[in-house]
């Protein structure tokens, strides 16, 4: 064996030793795992929007960065309809959330600013605070009074010019619990911060018109929100909605906007036609929100654990090894369910992400709480 890969095989057998190893493999049963909350992935109406773009001669590829020749109507066109959508001055369309999460991250808050994130941000979020020149403190998770006193404490001493910015999620991807927006935006107004509300897991699902959990607080002043398109939207990219001052400074420096090929053309117009239904069907979103309902009792009255309220419910294991014999017994039993283990999540809580989408019936979600239970029980997991 090479050097090479001597040095990450040894890294690979470390992680199986510790029950950390990953593999690609196929969805298979009954959706217990995906992002597609609203089932658009699968969409009649989205492919025939694609379709008759592509028989307009939208193209597929980009062919450029969106500053060169990659610029096309219908990324235009996506930002326009976003705006309106969202309720913003403006909207910029990015690949993914994570090049979203990253390029705000790296290119807003300057040397002398202070990031202030909560413990469980998504991964983009975090690769983005340490490559930003900024100085960053990471507060408990949903820990108001953390953030408060952080804010507190910087604005009492803060440099002339200097900003805050505070960064979480709306609702957090592997707890599904809910971050207090409210209280968050009236400590940002208070200490003159900007909160950075990554709504990848609410877009589509939250708000009263399902336009994520900021929806009641759209054109605040000190509120950014970043829609991601590749979860209840069924396709993919993320939209950045904020003042026509900060989407005109990121196109002008921020660089995993500037060198970078433009995302597909043909997906934003998906993005916009998931955007359309979004608005005209809610009667999916609806259903979506019985199956949450059913959901959430059906754990609370077999394990007699709290539910988490949302479309993702963790069911927390432990031991990594637990949650994957957990995980594969679910699966040989027909259910697509994953066992997600540190570093996604912190160590000691490796558990099922439950989550709650179209693609399944509520005789489906009796049946999986039904079946873990009596897992549970077999594997004799505490
Ligand atoms: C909270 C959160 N933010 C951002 C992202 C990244 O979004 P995308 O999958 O579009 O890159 C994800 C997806 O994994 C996420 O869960």
């Amino acid at each position: 064996m090479s050097s090479y890969s001597e040095r990450y095989q040894s890294e690979i057998e470390a992680l199986r030793q510790k029950s950390r190893t990953r593999k690609l493999s196929l969805g298979e049963g009954i959706d217990f795992t995906s992002n597609d909350f609203l089932a658009l992935s699968e969409s009649d109406s989205i492919r025939k929007a694609v379709r008759d773009a592509l028989d307009r001669g939208v193209p597929l590829g980009a062919g450029g960065s969106r500053l060169l020749r990659g610029n096309h109507a219908a990324h235009i066109e996506l930002e326009e309809k976003a705006a309106l959508f969202f309720n913003c001055e403006k909207s910029l369309f990015f690949a993914n959330g994570y090049s979203a999460n990253f390029a705000l991250l790296t290119s807003l808050p300057k040397r002398h600013d202070l990031i202030v994130f909560d413990a469980l941000s998504h991964a983009s979020i975090r690769e983005g605070i340490s490559a930003s020149f900024a100085k960053s403190v990471k507060v408990p998770h949903n820990d108001v009074d953390a953030i408060e006193g952080t804010l507190s404490k910087w604005h009492s001493t803060r440099s002339r010019n200097s900003l805050a910015w505070v960064a979480v999620e709306s609702l957090y991807s592997m707890d599904g619990d809910f971050a207090p927006l409210t209280e968050l935006i009236a400590i940002a107004e208070r200490f003159d911060s900007m909160l950075l509300v990554d709504e990848a897991h609410a877009t589509g699902v939250w708000g009263r018109h399902g336009r994520g959990l900021t929806e009641p607080h759209e054109n605040h002043p000190n509120v950014i929100a970043v829609h991601t398109c590749g979860k209840a939207l069924g396709a993919a990219g993320a939209l950045v909605c904020t003042s026509a001052a900060l989407i005109n400074f990121l196109i002008n420096k921020s660089r995993p906007f500037i060198y970078s090929t433009a995302p597909p053309p043909i997906n934003a117009v998906a993005v916009s036609a998931a955007l359309d239904l979004i608005d005209a069907e809610t009667e999916r979103r609806e259903q979506l929100h019985e199956l949450i309902a059913l959901a959430n009792h059906e754990m609370e009255s077999k394990f007699e654990l709290k539910g988490s309220g949302s479309q993702i419910i963790p069911f927390i294991v432990g031991a990594d090894n637990h949650a994957i014999q957990v995980a594969e017994t679910m699966q040989n039993a027909g259910f697509d369910v994953r066992a997600i283990r540190p570093p996604t999540v912190p160590e000691g809580t490796a558990r099922l992400r439950i989550s709650i989408t179209l693609n399944i019936e509520e005789s489906d979600i009796v049946r999986f709480f039904d079946t873990l239970y009596a897992v549970k029980q077999s594997l004799d997991i505490s």
